[in-house]
């Protein structure tokens, strides 16, 4: 069946029966490391990754193996049993963390309201400060602390109190966090906003701040993490030991998992959180898989980021590793369908910020064709 065959079937059945709360307009059926597969057969070269999700590239072989071993053992049976993988891979998070213990979710925004919730739970405080730009997540407490106000406005009243703050400006935390701020929530880098990279001084600063005030500092390294700038964390480019980390998207290669860790003395107690799903054995068995491959390439991603940024370096591009962004405009769209037309896959991130977050397994010779279809579709549209 042909592409425009494929898309108009599946368009049919999202029409008919799914919620359209998202925009698409194409249909990818195959991924292998950093190429895709739309019905036609035609192939790009992946620079979204699922939106910094398939870290280890599309189907690798050594995370394939693990899902489809742990699925023939055991795929679920409750935390209310010891369950296979699931220590192990808290091991590794609280390794790679530098974290005392970690807690397993099903996605980025149930990493957040974990996160949220230890920090209320242990501090006895309410109140949050959050950032302008920042996302969290899209669950009714993450999207409390996610400022975009049209994601956010249309579902308020929500629960927690939240002060949001100008991204990288540290008197405003300092004005905004006071003795019942429970915890401030920070992205090391805003991906959402367009990969919007802060002086490392920031973070330093408000882990001052909070240790000032009492208040706990929750770092989410949701889109940051498990090697996406060259680092395990985002914050490690930085001198700062946060209270609480979360992650999500790059941690099993697009099996469902998120996590979030925190450091000694902060813990949930018994019955104070949980999840039916969560830190289930495949993903957990998919999550080692996941970090035992990024353990090999990690460090590889910083120089090739510098490749990208080289190639791209007439659009003064933003680069911490593989997390790239570009500042296009409201022609941003047309860059993407440019790039799109000849083989390779970007996306628009807010205010018409080109993103680029490709798998970490990306060749040199891949990169060197993304950033060729980037820079003549950049040329023609914007120059
Ligand atoms: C920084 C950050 N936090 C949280 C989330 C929410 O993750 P999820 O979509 O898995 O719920 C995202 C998603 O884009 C994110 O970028």
């Amino acid at each position: 069946m042909k592409n425009t065959d494929i898309t108009a079937q599946y368009r049919a059945l999202d029409d008919q029966y799914y919620m359209p709360a998202f925009s698409r307009n194409m249909a990818i059926v195959r991924g292998k490391g950093s190429t895709v597969w739309d019905g036609d057969g035609k192939e790009y070269i992946d620079c979204v990754a699922g939106i910094a999700v398939c870290s280890t590239g599309h189907c690798h072989p050594a995370v394939v193996k693990a899902i489809c071993e742990q699925a023939h053992e055991l795929i679920h049976c409750s935390n209310l049993y010891y369950v296979p993988h699931q220590g192990e891979m808290a091991k590794k998070i609280v390794e790679v963390t530098g974290m005392k213990k970690a807690f397993f979710s099903n996605s980025g925004a149930e990493a957040s309201d974990g996160a949220l919730k230890l920090a209320r739970v242990r501090t006895g405080k309410k109140k949050f400060v959050a950032f302008t730009h920042g996302f969290h997540g899209r669950t009714i407490g993450s999207l409390a602390v996610t400022h975009k106000p049209a994601a956010r406005e249309p579902f308020e009243p929500l629960g927690l109190p939240t002060t949001f703050v100008e991204y990288g400006n540290l008197d405003a935390v300092k004005k905004a966090v006071d003795n019942d701020t429970a915890a401030v929530i920070v992205e090391p880098i805003q991906g959402e906003a367009g990969v919007i990279i802060p002086q490392d001084s920031f973070l330093e600063g408000i882990r001052e701040i909070c240790d000032r005030k009492g208040a706990l500092m929750i770092v989410d390294e949701v889109q940051t993490g498990m090697g996406r700038t060259g680092k395990w964390l985002a914050l490690q480019h930085a001198k700062v030991q946060p209270d609480i980390v979360t992650l999500a998207k790059g941690i099993a290669s697009g099996f469902p998992m998120g996590a979030f860790a925190a450091r000694d003395g902060l813990e949930f107690g018994k019955g104070e959180h949980g999840s039916t799903f969560a830190g289930g054995p495949v993903a957990c068995a998919a999550g080692l898989a996941t970090i035992s491959v990024l353990e090999q390439i990690l460090p590889d991603v910083a120089r090739k980021g510098e490749r990208f940024k080289k190639g791209l370096a007439k659009y003064h591009p933003r680069v911490r590793g593989l997390m790239i962004g570009i500042t296009v405009g409201e022609k941003c769209p047309e860059v993407q369908a440019e790039c799109l037309k000849n083989g390779v896959l970007v996306n628009c991130a807010a205010d018409g910020n080109l993103r680029l977050v490709p798998p970490l397994v990306i060749s040199d010779a891949e990169i060197d064709r993304a950033v060729k279809v980037i820079d003549g579709a950049l040329g023609k549209v914007v120059l």
